[in-house]
């Protein structure tokens, strides 16, 4: 049998825009709705995913799209979801900026060990800068210092989880030893941002530890992603663009000796027929007033206020607004506005309706999967769908095509993430990082 996909989910409450949630087979309260989690969690292990995934931020305002208003924190509603699946990893969104290290590895390994070897950490750096004032900080670190910062975090991370050895634990009624003390190993951590003693006071899981997620997308990021990351989400508005990341980011990974799964962000819509299909798109985007799309593209560029530019005149010049937010969206936002000459209007309309690639029947849609997957764009997919049925569709239709074709497996392989992933169990042995 060769190589097969794997797909992810997002569970997003209401959905990623400014207006999903107004479509009339929404629930308005989605977001906070612990039984919509666990039904989405749930389809998706119907369709044997090998993740869902819990996106987060750390900083709201007014301008926020109404999920960010109000919505689970990550770790908390996925110990809530471990308890309603047996298969589907947990993946969470933690950032190595306003994180400790020791909360945070000690919080991933509990969830690691309460759903019997399914966590995992998406790790971010944390684009807005609110959110410094957040946490008792007067400002967001500039970009490269945040990934300077998360190597440090991440390696301390790692180093804590491995702070018992596998057999460490002997329990041993008869002597009285509760734990051999020669396999229980203290970071001693002294670093440039974090000193940590250790040892953390959890033990290992099955699957070792937790696995590591990252979307880096700038050069910055993405050297990150190469060296650190077991698997690594990405957005592409074309094949050709899916390529040329996946080829990037691979060549730098082998440089390591890694081979990171890489998974694309789609949203398919799926119809009987392509006009079904092109309907249902269109009645997403007429729920968005012109002047949302704007509120929603400033986010990307720290809540810039775009409402002082001219909407039908060239997408303005910036200059380097936006470089220590998004990065690396807001450099493709600028360089596309000026390749194909768009008005602030078109670009605020891509940004916050952007027409799916993945959207026709579900022949095509199989189709293009098929095409992104073989062509080395992708080693599988996350589906996120602000549409209700969005997820069920791609269960119930695309999957058993899928299947058909000997692309998609027909049962788990495994309980454990990082054997539905493919990926190796890592050595209880500490290692020694660099300071
Ligand atoms: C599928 C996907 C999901 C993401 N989820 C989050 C998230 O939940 N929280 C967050 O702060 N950033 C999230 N990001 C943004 C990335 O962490 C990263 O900041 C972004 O890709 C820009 O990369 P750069 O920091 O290297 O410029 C996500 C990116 C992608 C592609």
């Amino acid at each position: 049998m060769g190589k097969q996909l794997e797909f992810g989910t997002i569970i997003h409450g209401v959905g990623g825009s400014m207006d999903a949630w107004r479509h009339p087979d929404v629930d308005p309260k989605a977001s906070t709705n612990l039984d919509f989690y666990i039904q989405r969690a749930q389809t998706a292990e119907r369709g044997l995913f090998s993740f869902l995934f819990i996106a987060d931020g750390l900083f709201i305002s007014e301008k926020s799209i109404p999920h960010f208003l109000n919505r689970f924190e990550p770790i908390t509603i996925l110990s809530a979801l471990a308890l309603a699946t047996n298969h589907i990893g947990l993946v969470g969104t933690f950032s190595t900026s306003f994180t400790e290290p020791f909360t945070l590895a000690r919080q991933l390994a509990s969830l690691d060990k309460i759903s019997a070897g399914r966590a995992g950490w998406n790790l971010v750096t944390s684009p807005q800068e609110g959110a410094a004032r957040n946490h008792s900080k007067k400002n967001l670190p500039p970009h490269s210092e945040r990934y300077q910062i998360a190597q440090e975090h991440l390696d301390v991370v790692r180093g804590l989880w491995k702070s018992w050895e596998n057999d460490a634990f002997t329990y041993d009624k008869e002597s009285g030893q509760f734990f051999d003390s020669e396999k229980l190993h203290p970071l001693h951590h002294k670093g440039e941002y974090f000193q940590v003693e250790g040892p953390l006071n959890v033990s290992r899981s099955e699957q070792g530890e937790p696995v590591i997620f990252q979307a880096g997308s700038s050069e910055t990021g993405r050297a990150f992603a190469a060296k650190n990351a077991d698997a690594i989400f990405t957005h592409a508005n074309s094949l050709e663009e899916a390529q040329a990341f996946y080829q990037d980011v691979k060549s730098k990974a082998a440089a390591y000796g890694h081979d990171p799964k890489i998974f694309p962000g789609i949203g398919p819509i799926i119809g009987e027929t392509a006009e079904e299909a092109e309907e249902k798109y269109q009645q997403y985007a007429e729920l968005v007033p012109i002047e949302h799309a704007v509120t929603f593209l400033g986010r990307f560029f720290d809540d810039y206020d775009f409402t002082k530019h001219e909407l039908d005149e060239p997408f303005p010049e910036l200059g380097d607004i936006g470089k220590n937010a998004f990065q690396s969206t807001t450099d493709r936002i600028k360089r596309r506005s000026r390749e194909l000459g768009q008005t602030l209007r078109e670009v605020a309309i891509e940004a916050a309706t952007p027409r799916p690639i993945f959207i026709g029947t579900k022949e095509r849609v199989a189709d293009l999967i098929e095409e992104w997957f073989v062509n080395e764009a992708a080693d599988g997919f996350i589906i996120s769908s602000d549409n209700p049925h969005g997820l069920t569709d791609f269960v119930d239709k695309v999957i058993p095509i899928l299947q058909e074709r000997g692309l998609y497996k027909t049962e788990y392989a495994s309980n454990l993430l990082r054997e539905n992933l493919d990926l190796r169990i890592p050595s209880d042995q500490q290692v020694i990082y660099s300071e």
